[in-house]
C-alpha cells in the first residue's frame, strides 16, 4: 500500500498515492476510508466520550421506518420509548390523527421523551409500566389493537453512562442497575446473597461468561472482607479473575454486568411475556419491530416469530436479522450488537 501520513480525517499525498491528487497536499480521506482506518480504540473512545444529542441515538431508525411502515392515523405503541428518538420519527408520519402510545419503566427516560415529543402534531399517552403489563397498559388506553409495536430492548446511552443507575464500569458509582424504581432487589443486593454456584450459573447463562466460576469464587471471598456496593469494587474483583482487557476493545467486566442488569431487571422473563401477548393486541395487518442487543433476547425473538408463523399468525420480513451499516456503526458505534427482526400479522392467506 503506498505511504500516508494521516492526520484525524487528512492525508497527505505521497509517491503517487490518490488518483489525481497532486503529491505533497494534504486532502481529505473519503467517508469509508476514515471509518476503515479509524482503530478500534479509536471508536470505541469517540462511543463513550460523545454524548448524542438527547442522550440517545436511536439505532437502525431507517429500517424501522421502512420495515414497519407507520401510516396516518396508526396507533403505534412504543415499548421502550427511552429518550424519543424512534417515536419522534414515528410521529412524524402518523400525525396528525394517528395516536403514539408510549412505555418506559424508566420516570427519568418517560419525562424526557414526553418533553421531547410535546411539540409535535400528533396524540400521546405515557405509561410508566413494564412492557409485561401491556394488557393493563392497552386497557387503561381503553385500546383493542395496534397497529404497530416497537420494542428496542436494554438500555439507553445516557442511563448506561449516568452513575445513577450503576450500568457501567468506566464510571464508579452504586451497584443499582434497577431502571425501574418499583424493582426491590438491585445488583448489590443480589450479589451479597446469592450462593456461589447460583452466582455462577446466573453469569454464564445470561452473558456465556467462560470465567464465571472463578468470578463467582472471586466474588464470595471478596464479600466475606466488605459488602460489594460500588461498580469500580465488582470491575476489579472480575479483572483480578480475568486481566484488565480481553477480546480487544471488549473489557472483560462487560459481561458480568450485562449478567447482573438482565438479572436485577428480569429482562428475559419480560420479553417472554412480552412475545406471548403481542399477537393478541396487534391488529390484522399490524407490525412488529424488535431490536435486540444480546444473543439471549435475539434467540427469544427468533424463536416467537418463527412460532406465529407456524401458527400462521404472520409473515417474517427479516429472513436474517437487519444489522447496522456502515455509516451506522461509524455516527453510532453502539449500534454494532443491534439486531432487528420484524414481522407482518394477518397475513392474507390465513
Ligand atoms: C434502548 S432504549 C430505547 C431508546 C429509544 N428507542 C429511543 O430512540 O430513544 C431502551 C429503553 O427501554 C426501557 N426499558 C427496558 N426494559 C423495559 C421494559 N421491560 N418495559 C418498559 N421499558 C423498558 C429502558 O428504560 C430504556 O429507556
Amino acid at each position: 500500500m503506498a505511504p500516508r501520513i494521516s492526520m484525524d480525517g487528512w492525508s497527505f499525498a505521497r509517491d503517487g498515492y490518490g488518483a489525481g491528487i497532486p503529491v505533497g497536499q494534504w486532502y481529505p480521506r473519503p467517508f469509508f476510508t476514515r471509518f476503515r482506518q479509524a482503530t478500534r480504540h479509536q471508536r470505541h473512545f469517540r462511543s463513550i466520550m460523545e454524548t448524542p444529542q438527547h442522550g440517545h441515538e436511536p439505532v437502525l431508525l431507517r429500517q424501522v421506518l421502512q420495515l414497519t411502515d407507520p401510516q396516518p392515523g396508526d396507533i403505534v405503541l412504543d415499548c421502550t420509548v427511552g429518550r424519543g428518538g424512534h417515536a419522534a420519527a414515528i410521529a412524524q408520519r402518523i400525525k396528525p390523527h394517528g395516536l403514539l402510545l408510549c412505555v418506559d419503566v424508566d420516570p427519568t427516560n418517560l419525562e424526557y421523551a414526553k418533553a421531547r415529543l410535546a411539540g409535535l402534531e400528533v396524540r400521546c399517552r405515557f405509561f410508566q409500566a413494564n412492557f409485561a403489563e401491556l394488557d393493563e397498559i392497552l386497557s387503561a388506553a381503553a385500546i383493542k389493537s395496534v397497529d404497530v409495536i416497537l420494542a428496542d430492548l436494554g438500555v439507553s446511552t445516557n442511563q448506561l453512562f449516568s452513575e445513577k443507575y450503576g450500568l457501567s464500569f468506566s464510571i464508579d458509582g452504586p451497584l443499582d442497575m434497577r431502571l425501574d424504581p418499583r424493582i426491590s432487589q438491585n445488583a448489590a443486593d443480589l450479589l451479597g446473597s446469592l450462593p456461589e454456584k447460583e452466582l455462577a450459573d446466573l453469569i454464564y447463562a445470561l452473558s456465556e461468561e467462560r470465567y464465571s466460576r472463578r468470578i463467582a469464587r472471586a466474588v464470595v471471598e471478596a464479600r466475606r472482607q466488605e459488602p460489594i456496593t460500588r461498580t469500580k469494587q465488582l470491575a476489579d474483583i472480575v479483572h483480578s479473575v480475568t486481566g484488565p482487557v480481553r477480546h480487544g476493545r471488549i473489557d472483560a467486566a462487560t459481561r458480568t454486568f450485562q449478567a447482573l442488569r438482565i438479572a436485577v431487571n428480569g429482562e428475559l422473563d419480560h420479553l417472554k411475556t412480552l412475545l406471548q401477548t403481542l399477537p393478541k393486541v396487534i391488529s390484522r395487518g399490524g407490525r412488529a419491530a424488535l431490536i435486540s442487543f444480546h444473543s439471549g433476547e435475539d434467540r427469544l425473538v427468533k424463536q416467537a416469530m418463527r412460532e406465529w408463523r407456524y401458527d400462521g399468525k404472520c409473515e417474517i420480513l427479516t429472513g436474517k436479522p437487519v444489522t447496522a451499516d456502515e455509516p451506522e456503526l461509524m455516527n453510532n458505534p453502539r449500534s454494532r450488537s443491534a439486531k432487528l427482526r420484524v414481522a407482518r400479522f394477518g397475513r392474507t392467506d390465513t
